[in-house]
C-alpha cells in the first residue's frame, strides 16, 4: 500500500478583495505501512494543509493525492470506503478530537459501529476494550465509561490513538499529536507508536516542531518552507548533511541536533 501526494497544491481563496494564500504548493510526498516520516517546518509553513490533503479532510486545489495509484476523487464507494479505514487521523488533544460530552467508550464505540466493524451493544464494548488494551490503557475495562476529563493529557492522547486503530490503519497522519505533552508523557506516547509500527506495521506521517523527536523516531525527513517541501531524504542525510540553507537554519535553532 502507497499513500501518495503528486503535486499537490492548495490555495485558499480570498474572500473578498483579499490576497489568496498558497498553502501547500506542488507537494510530492510518499509513505507505506511501516514507515515513520517526519514534515517539519516552521509556523505555517503548511504542514497542516498538506495533512488534511493527505486524510481526504480538504481537497486538493491542483494535482492528487492517491492510494495505491487511485486519486482521491476518482475513488469508487468501496475504495473510498477502504481509504476511510485506513488512513487514520491522530490530532493534538487541546484541539478539541474528543468531545468532553461522550464517555471514552462512546466516543470509540462509535467508530465501531459507523465502519460496522462490530455489531451488538457488548460485541462493540469488547472491540473498544481490545483498542485500550492495545494502547497500554490497561485494564481497558476501567477507562470505558470515563470521561475525557477524568483523564491525564498523555491517556487522552492514547485514547485518540485506540480510537484511530480500532479500525486497523495501515497509515496514521499524526498532527501534532505529542506537542502538548510533558517530556516523559511524549516518550511514552512516541514509544507506543514505534511497538505498534513494529507489532502491528501501522505507518505514521508525524508533523511536529520538535526536531529532537524526529531524530528519535523519524527515518525519513520532509521539510516545508513557505508552502513547498524545499528538502527530503533520510533523518541522516538531513540532520548530518542539510543542503538547504533553511533546513541549516532549522537544524541550528535546534543545538543538540548538531552533528558529532
Ligand atoms: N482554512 C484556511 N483558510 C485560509 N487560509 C488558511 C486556512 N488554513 C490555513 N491557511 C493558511 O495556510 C498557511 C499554512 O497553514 P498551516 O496551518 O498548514 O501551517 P502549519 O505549518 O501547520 O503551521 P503551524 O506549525 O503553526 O501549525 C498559513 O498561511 C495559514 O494562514
Ligand atoms: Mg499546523
Amino acid at each position: 500500500m502507497l499513500l501518495e501526494a503528486c503535486d499537490a497544491s492548495k490555495t485558499f481563496r480570498a474572500r473578498r478583495g483579499g490576497t489568496s494564500v498558497d498553502a501547500v504548493v506542488s507537494a510530492n510526498l510518499a509513505i507505506r505501512p511501516g514507515d515513520f516520516v517526519a514534515i517539519v517546518g516552521e509556523s505555517g509553513s503548511g504542514k497542516s494543509t498538506l495533512a488534511r490533503m493527505l486524510l481526504g479532510l480538504i481537497p486538493v486545489t491542483s494535482g492528487t493525492i492517491q492510494l495505491d495509484g487511485v486519486a482521491l476523487p476518482t475513488m469508487d464507494r468501496p475504495q473510498r470506503h477502504r481509504f476511510r479505514r485506513t488512513v487514520q487521523a491522530v490530532l493534538q488533544d487541546p484541539a478539541g478530537s474528543l468531545n468532553p460530552r461522550k464517555t471514552v467508550g462512546r466516543a470509540i464505540g462509535e467508530v465501531v459501529t459507523l465502519h460496522r466493524i462490530a455489531r451488538g451493544k457488548d460485541a462493540v464494548r469488547a472491540r473498544v476494550v481490545e483498542a485500550l488494551d492495545l494502547v497500554g490503557l490497561t485494564p481497558g475495562q476501567s477507562f470505558v465509561d470515563r470521561y475525557p476529563h477524568e483523564l491525564s493529557g498523555g491517556q487522552r492522547q492514547r485514547v485518540l490513538i485506540a480510537r484511530a486503530l480500532v479500525l486497523d490503519p495501515r497509515i496514521i497522519v499524526a498532527d501534532e499529536a505529542v506537542s502538548a505533552l510533558d517530556a516523559s508523557v511524549k516518550a511514552g506516547v512516541l514509544r507506543l507508536m514505534n511497538e505498534l509500527r513494529e507489532r502491528l506495521g501501522v505507518g505514521y506521517v508525524f508533523i511536529t516542531h520538535d526536531l529532537p523527536v524526529v531524530n528519535k523516531v523519524c527515518d525519513y525527513v520532509y521539510v516545508m518552507k513557505s508552502g513547498e517541501i524545499v528538502e527530503s531524504g533520510t533523518k541522516e542525510q538531513i540532520f548530518a548533511v542539510p543542503s538547504h540553507p533553511y533546513t541549516r537554519t532549522l537544524l541550528a535553532a535546534a543545538p543538540t541536533l548538531a552533528p558529532a
